[in-house]
Order: C-alpha cells, then sequence, then structure tokens
C-alpha cells in the first residue's frame, strides 16, 4: 500500500499495489476528473510533485515532454511509491 496526497485539498487516500490511483480514489470517496478510463482521453491528467509510479498499458497518451515535466494519467498509473498529485478538479462522490 502507498499514500496519495492530493494538492490543493490536502485529500489523503491509500492505494493498492494492484490499483489504479483512480480507482482507489473512488473506492475512498474521491472523483477525479476521468472519461475513458484506459489512458487515452487525457481528461484525468494531473501533475506529479513527488513519487514514483507505472503504467498498466504500454502508450500512455502523453508526450516524452508531458511525461519528462511530471504529467500523469491516473486513470492507468499504479504508484511505485507515496505520491502528491496537483489535481485542483477532485470531489467527493457524495456531493
Ligand atoms: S480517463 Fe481517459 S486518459 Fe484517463
Amino acid at each position: 500500500m502507498h499514500r496519495v496526497h492530493i494538492e490543493p485539498s490536502a485529500i489523503a487516500f491509500e492505494v493498492g499495489e494492484q490499483e489504479t490511483v483512480l480507482i482507489a480514489a473512488l473506492a475512498a470517496g474521491w472523483r477525479l476528473p476521468s472519461s475513458c478510463r484506459n489512458g487515452t482521453c487525457r481528461s484525468c491528467i494531473c501533475r506529479l510533485r513527488t513519487g514514483e509510479i507505472s503504467y498498466v498499458i504500454e502508450w500512455p497518451g502523453l508526450s516524452a515532454e508531458e511525461k519528462a515535466e511530471g504529467w500523469i494519467l491516473p486513470c492507468v498509473a499504479i504508484a511505485r511509491t507515496d505520491l502528491v498529485l496537483d489535481q485542483p478538479g477532485m470531489v467527493s462522490v457524495f456531493g
């Protein structure tokens, strides 16, 4: 298990070794912007401040430049360490 912190809201939740950040957020009661959930539409894109991730697909829809700048797609991202993400669009699933 790793811990994911979302800024600027200071929300935090746990993510398992095999679940995506998006699914872990939903399980904890938080909804990230998303649509396709397969790494192609980019509606979930957000910036990784600290930590390391890997992807469940080979070619997530990000350019090499975006990856170098820290942009990630949480719908297909697995946490390899604790993470801090910038995602101002996160909301509670309970409204
Ligand atoms: S929801 Fe489409 S790329 Fe993440």
